[in-house]
């Protein structure tokens, strides 16, 4: 089974009113963790690679890598590059052989956004490849945040609307109050889901994607904490608020940071407990393990895209 583009897969899931889940890549346990999770699971899958992970591991390793985790599992995957900035990046993944590619213009103009998107949008569908793009910022409702902030950075939805019409882009991520990272909310966690219901009904059938989406998982950071980390304060999105997302529209949700946290809890679980050890092998087996058993918890339980491969 080659690489996948997510049209069909999107297509079902928002029928199935399920989302599916894009996990980052950086590593060759990662991968595997998260591949063998989708494969247990029957889950449709995204991996997605940014560009920090591309100069991290050098963009063939990962590309090889990927390649690798298809042939072995014969799982249907689609390789995404996540937050690409410029045109340049999106091309050379394309060329590459990644089969679908995010342009981030999120932090120009709403034209300036328009015209590179569409850019990246021609080249792309002419390679058969699909295209996400995002409008707004991301940035949590703080406590402080009135209305007005709010108005201008999450996302609108009528220029939602004029954006995917102009762009011809085949997914949108949207600004809901979702953020990068392990501290989402300094108050209780919340989402703009009246944002999100109009976004959805005026766009049907089309699929949105929720970045930011980590849960940040309170027993790795409790682990992570236990075991000399220092992480505290950290507050992600509620497992609920997710289901709910993906029950309006939203059918690819990014999680990076709950893998990161994964995989730092066990390394530093195994290290403390066994401090003569230094075979990687040793603490990275269980790190890949942790990442497994997460991803399949999200697939499960989470996302509801056990079973729909
Ligand atoms: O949205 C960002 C992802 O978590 C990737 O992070 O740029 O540090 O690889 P990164
Ligand atoms: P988290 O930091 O919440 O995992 O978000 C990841 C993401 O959106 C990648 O694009
Ligand atoms: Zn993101």
């Amino acid at each position: 089974m080659p690489l996948v583009t997510s049209t069909d897969m999107f297509q079902k899931a928002y029928q199935g009113k399920y989302a599916v889940g894009a996990f980052n890549v950086n590593n060759m346990e990662i991968i595997q963790g998260i591949v063998d999770a989708a494969k247990e699971e029957c889950s449709p899958l995204i991996l997605q690679v940014s560009a920090g992970a591309r100069k991290y591991a050098k963009p063939i390793y990962l590309r090889r890598l990927v390649d690798a985790a298809v042939e072995d599992t014969g799982l249907p995957v689609v390789l995404h590059l996540d937050h690409g900035e410029d045109f340049e990046v999106c091309k050379s993944c394309i060329e590459d052989g990644f089969t679908s590619v995010m342009i981030d213009g999120s932090k120009y103009p709403f034209e300036e956004n328009i015209a590179l998107t569409k850019k990246v949008v021609d080249y792309a569908h002419s390679k058969g490849v699909v295209v996400e793009a995002e409008l707004g910022k991301l940035a949590g409702i703080e406590d402080n945040v009135n209305v007005s902030d709010r108005e201008a950075t999450f996302t609108d939805p009528d220029q939602a609307v004029e954006f995917v019409e102009r762009t011809g882009i085949d997914s949108l991520a949207i600004a809901i109050g979702t953020s990068h990272g392990a501290y989402k909310f300094k108050g209780e966690p919340m989402l703009d889901f009246e944002r999100l219901e109009k976004i959805s009904s005026l766009l049907p059938g089309f699929p949105l994607v929720l970045h930011g989406a980590s849960t940040v998982l309170p027993e790795f950071v409790d682990l992570c904490n236990k075991y000399g980390g220092n992480i505290p304060g950290a507050k992600g999105v509620p497992e609920d608020m997710l289901k709910r997302a993906s029950k309006l529209g939203v059918c690819k949700i990014n999680i990076d940071t709950d893998l990161r946290l994964a995989l730092t809890a066990a390394v530093r679980q195994f290290l403390t407990e066994n401090p003569s050890v230094f075979d990687p092998r040793k603490y990275l087996g269980p790190a890949r393990e942790a990442i497994r058993k997460m991803v399949a918890h999200k697939i499960r339980n989470v996302l509801g895209c056990s079973g729909k491969q």
